[in-house]
């Protein structure tokens, strides 16, 4: 069974997501290691709790290269093959993403590569589209502009702000991600250039 290091900086509700799933034997992993860069970060709490190995690895004053060195020796402790993002309010460095090419997965609250980067629902909502949703790829070293796992579409409303949005995405976030990973822990899919296609090896 592929083992996933999760990494998160705040409230954590993907990761909540994600580890009901694996706890109720609908998404075929192990979660080896749950980091946050946070000391505060609600998700850490929600780990603990759980019962799943968590720690908290300050960032605070690092440089990210540093800071991402002490990242690596923590998964490699713990035997990661697979990375998720989950709330991750970080940027990697070039090595990291290195050392984990196309195992790497964020989820991001608009439809790529549409709005991405910080305050993603509210950028959508002052934009006046009509749709937006959440994108799942793989982490390459652009900012969330990697190759697209999978994608949910989710309609605005007239009176939307960036709060209802965001909880409508919230909603699809919790359901692709762990589908998402379920492709990816399988190793049934390829990549084609940006293409990712599922059902085929
Ligand atoms: C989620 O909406 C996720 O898509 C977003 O942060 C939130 C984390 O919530 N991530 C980004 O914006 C990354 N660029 P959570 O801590 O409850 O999972």
């Amino acid at each position: 069974m592929k083992r996933i290091g999760v990494l998160l900086s705040g409230r954590g509700s993907n990761f909540q997501a994600i580890a009901r799933n694996v706890r109720n034997g609908s998404l075929p992993v192990e979660i080896a290691i749950v980091i946050s860069n946070r000391a505060e970060a609600a998700g850490l709490s929600i780990a603990t709790d759980l019962g799943f190995p968590a720690v908290c690895l300050p960032s605070k004053g690092l440089d990210r290269e540093t800071y991402d060195r002490q990242l690596l020796d923590e998964l490699s402790k713990h035997n990661v093959d697979l990375i998720c993002l989950a709330g991750y309010m970080r940027l990697l460095s070039p090595a990291f993403i290195r050392a984990f090419p196309m195992r790497i997965l964020n989820i991001h609250p608009s439809l790529l590569p549409s709005f991405p980067g910080l305050d993603a629902q509210h950028q959508a909502v002052e934009h006046g589209v009509k749709y937006s949703g959440c994108t799942v790829h793989i982490v390459d070293e652009h900012l969330d502009a990697g190759p697209i796992i999978l994608q949910a579409v989710v309609a605005l409303e007239g009176n939307d702000s960036a709060d209802t949005l965001s909880a409508r995405i919230l909603a699809e976030e919790h359901r692709i991600y762990s589908e998402a990973i379920r492709i990816v822990a399988s190793g049934n899919y390829r990549i084609d250039g940006r293409r990712v296609n599922p059902g085929v090896s």
